[in-house]
């Protein structure tokens, strides 16, 4: 069972690094790798707006780049009224490396935290099942 608490406060600490002079909504990232180790991102903002990256993408990025590639747990954060709700974008790539019942916590800067998974994030997500005839 991953702690959330730890993934919590590792995307807490990465979110102070987000570049996001454009939208001012800095987001943080921490993945529970399968391993045990956490791997952390933040939104990567770019003046040529569509190069701009979500901090789930830098997270996952660092995580592959560990050499780990099953996500056991993540957590994301922002300063938002209600726990920020992953792109949709985010959620397909979270799924690439995660199962449904993937805990995913979602939480505020003041402290609101919401329990969710990956198949409740992404229902009928698109998988490699649906290639079967190609
Ligand atoms: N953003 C994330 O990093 N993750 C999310 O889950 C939602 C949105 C970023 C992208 C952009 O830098 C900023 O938040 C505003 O959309």
């Amino acid at each position: 069972m991953s702690d959330p608490h730890a993934l919590i406060a590792a995307a807490t600490d990465v979110r102070l690094n987000a570049h996001a002079p454009y939208s001012r909504f800095q987001v943080g990232a921490a993945i529970r790798g399968a391993g045990g180790a956490i791997h952390v991102g933040c939104n990567v903002e770019n003046v040529a707006y569509p190069e701009g990256t979500c901090a789930e993408a830098g997270a996952i990025a660092a995580m592959v780049a560990s050499g780990e590639t099953r996500i056991a747990a993540i957590a994301v954060i922002a300063d938002s009224p209600q726990p920020v709700s992953p792109c949709g974008g985010c959620r397909q790539k979270i799924a690439e490396f995660a199962s449904g019942d993937t805990p995913v916590t979602l939480a505020t800067t003041d402290g609101l935290v919401q329990h969710t998974t990956v198949a409740a994030l992404l229902p009928g997500a698109f998988d490699q099942d649906y290639m079967s005839k190609a």
